[in-house]
């Protein structure tokens, strides 16, 4: 029998043993400093039935090459460290499922952020792309007036964003206008929105209606297709948008500063 990840992949959720689904053929992108250029290398792992892309690529870490450079940290899709492309598409991968993808994977890092080696991209492209001062992720806060259940004396509020990247790497737009701010930052500023506490809205606004702010977006949908945490970051760049022509129409002259 071939060994596979982990036992409990080859049980299905009845307790009952399935065949090993293993193995696969995984390409990873390979990139060190000084390589002139950037290469793939293919590794023959043994999964089971509920093998994450995550756990394929420590096998290849542990059993094959111990210099193949990977982030994670959550193990649950929480923390948003681990994104990665799988054929292409975006995903967590330590909860993106080997069994559901095919016989040949390919994994390369998240597009539109500088990689720094392997599979590890550097997220200040990311983070940089939100104004000075603030943060991608607010402070949660007490829900003092919220209706609790009994023995609960308020609800904390957290953000969705999980800080992935996988939004800006999906977008096409970000490809060719490097200076946009693309879906994350924009999915933030209109969260800030929905609920201010004690942000300055008009400066917001103003960052939102620059030349590289919502106008850019071409309404594709590919970042609420690639974000995993529900965030829908386009839905929220066309709310941002109609903010902004709302005020335009409610306020102002053609043509000038609707904030
Ligand atoms: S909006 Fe979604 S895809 Fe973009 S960084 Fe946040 S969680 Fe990730
Ligand atoms: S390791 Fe935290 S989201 Fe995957």
């Amino acid at each position: 029998m071939s060994m596979t990840i982990d036992a409990r992949t080859d049980t299905d959720a009845a307790g009952t043993a399935a065949p090993p689904a293993g193995p696969r053929r995984f390409r990873v992108f390979r990139y060190k400093r000084g390589d002139e250029r950037p290469h793939y290398e293919t590794f023959e792992v043994p999964v089971g039935h509920r093998t994450t892309v995550f756990e394929a690529l420590r096998w290849i870490q542990i059993h094959r090459d111990r210099t193949l450079a990977l982030r994670h940290s959550c193990l649950h899709a929480s923390c948003g460290t681990c994104g990665v492309r799988v054929n292409g598409k975006e995903g967590l991968a330590c909860v993106t499922m080997v069994h559901d993808i095919g016989r040949e994977i390919t994994v390369e890092p998240i597009a539109n952020v500088p990689v720094l080696t392997d599979l590890v991209v550097d997220m200040r492209e990311v983070f940089e792309r939100f104004p000075d001062d603030h943060p991608i992720v607010r402070g949660s806060e007490f829900l003092d007036d919220a209706d609790t259940p009994d023995g609960i004396a308020s609800y904390e509020r957290y953000e969705d964003c999980i800080e992935c990247g996988l939004c800006v790497s999906a977008c096409p737009v970000v490809v060719t206008a490097e200076r946009y701010v693309g879906p994350a930052a924009l999915a933030w500023g209109e969260r800030v929105l929905e609920e201010p506490r004690g942000a300055e809205v008009a400066n917001l606004l103003s960052w939102a209606n620059a030349p590289d702010g919502v106008w850019r977006c071409h309404a594709i949908f590919e970042c609420t297709a690639a974000c995993p945490s529900g965030v829908n970051p386009a839905a929220r760049i066309m709310s941002l948008r109609g903010t902004l022509l709302g005020r335009r129409l409610r306020k102002q002259p053609r043509g000038s500063d609707p904030t």
